[in-house]
């Protein structure tokens, strides 16, 4: 099985450039359904996601081209109407079809998504939005058959939490309904509003971007597009945890500093440095406090629904909190089983306890950790291992790194250009990951 080697404790120092969000790119992807005819996407992250996605758009009859970041979908004529278990079991975001298929054909099949490594995450606010809009769902041979039974209406919809997918699929679902839809504690994402923002110059009717009520008046028909991916806020934040973490002063290019409120509010209280300009962001930690403590200090986060601190982050600043000056307390909020990276850190000499939806941990100095081999459990626990792996004296050496190559582009080259010395080991003839 493929793995990373890192030979940690070198500060990361220079700049790089953030990548397209893969969760802003999956919707979008999924969006072009909606509208017949060519479409062009920029800034578009090749990750194995975005590819998972492309073939999924390809199985429904679209024709897709890749030239550098640059995506062409030609969603002319479609031919089918199915998401198969085989694509939506290695990537749960494949039901951002549902959405759009409703919407153009008033008929789609989706893999019903199971659990995953950090919770149940059921689809049932997508279902019963679809529902209120006049679709008919149902489940068989787990698959999710949704058809419109007359016309889609539209209605108000309520989330009990704001769904970021669940937000989307019905944004995508009403934007050719007859009347208005209002969907009420909406996910204020910036990938949602990166969504919106295409949609309108799609010639859709949704007003309420950045609040959690949108008001989606449907439209008789739609274009299609030429538009941009946002950058991943995710990726940016992990590259400054990673600067922080080891101890250097790394400026992340091509950023949108302030899709980032909470994280940066979060290391400012650690102590570390940060600089904003214009769309890039520095970090710089001031390193070794009085007596050899280190000079991160303890904070605690707790994560919450945009703007709130990202679930997707809360794994690397666990990392980075290991080796934090007191005691910081975390609380996951969105996710039940968000802490599988927790075992894995302290196989690296951390000290962390888990209470519930709580993780407390006890930072240590850096001396006192040391690499080792883990494992990886999803994508952003691997973002953690490799902060961590980065950031600790030895070598930390990480299985299963296809989770990581999900979602972050060139993870490995970019390190290396800060000065990391981490590589990937191949290993020939392996098993398809899922
Ligand atoms: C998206 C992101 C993911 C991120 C998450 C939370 C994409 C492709 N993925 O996932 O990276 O970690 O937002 O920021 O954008 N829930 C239900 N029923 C539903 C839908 C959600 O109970 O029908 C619950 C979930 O279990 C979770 C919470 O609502 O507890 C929020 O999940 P949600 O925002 O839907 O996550 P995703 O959209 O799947």
């Amino acid at each position: 099985m493929d793995k990373i080697v890192i030979e940690g404790g070198r500060p990361l120092a220079g700049t790089v450039r953030a990548s397209g969000a893969k969760n802003a790119a999956l919707p979008l992807m999924a969006a072009t359904l909606v509208a017949p005819g060519s479409h062009v996407l920029h800034n578009v992250p090749d990750l194995r996601d975005t590819r998972t996605m492309l073939r999924l758009l390809e199985t429904l009859g679209a024709s897709c081209e890749r030239q550098g970041t640059i995506v062409r979908i030609d969603t002319t004529s479609l031919t089918g109407a199915e998401a198969p278990y085989e694509l939506v079991k290695t990537m749960r975001a494949s039901v951002l079809v549902l959405g759009p298929l409703i919407a153009r054909t008033g008929y789609a099949r989706v893999s019903l998504p199971g659990g995953c490594a950090i919770g149940a995450r059921p689809i049932d606010y997508h279902l019963r939005g679809f529902e209120q809009l006049g679709v008919i769902t149902t489940l068989a041979e787990g698959y999710v058959e949704a058809s419109v039974d007359t016309v889609l209406k539209g209605n108000v919809v309520y989330f009990d939490t704001p769904s970021v997918t669940g937000t989307e699929n019905l944004i995508t679902a009403s934007v050719l309904c007859r009347g208005t839809t209002v969907i009420k504690n909406a996910a204020r994402e910036p990938e949602v509003g990166n969504l919106i923002d295409m949609l309108n110059a799609m010639g859709a009717d949704i007003e309420g971007r950045d609040s959690d009520r949108l008001t989606v008046r449907g439209v008789e028909r739609l274009r299609p597009v030429e538009t941009e991916i946002i950058p991943d806020r995710i990726e940016v934040g992990t590259f400054l945890i990673a600067a922080a973490a080891t101890g250097g002063e790394v400026t992340v290019a091509g950023c949108v500093p302030g899709h980032l409120p909470a994280l940066i509010e979060k290391l400012r209280s650690t102590g570390v440095d940060i600089g904003e300009t214009g769309d890039s962001l520095t970090v710089r930690r001031k390193d070794a406090g009085a007596g050899g403590r280190p000079a991160l200090k303890s904070v605690d986060i707790r994560t919450m629904p945009y703007p709130g601190f990202p679930t997707d982050l809360q794994a690397q600043f666990m990392a980075l909190m290991t080796q934090a000056d007191g005691v910081s307390v975390i609380h996951e909020t969105i996710f039940e089983n968000r802490f599988m990276h927790v075992a894995e850190l302290r196989r690296l000499g951390a000290e962390i306890k888990v209470d519930g939806s709580a993780a407390i941990v006890t930072g240590r100095r850096r001396e006192e950790l040391c690499g080792a081999p883990v494992m990886a459990t999803d994508l952003r626990a691997s973002a953690s291992l490799v902060i961590a792996g980065l950031s600790v004296p030895g070598t930390t050496e990480i299985s299963r790194v296809y989770h990581l190559e999900r979602g972050y582009e060139n993870m490995v080259d970019k390190l290396r250009e800060l000065g990391a010395a981490i590589r990937t080991e191949r290993e020939e003839n392996q098993a398809g990951a899922t």
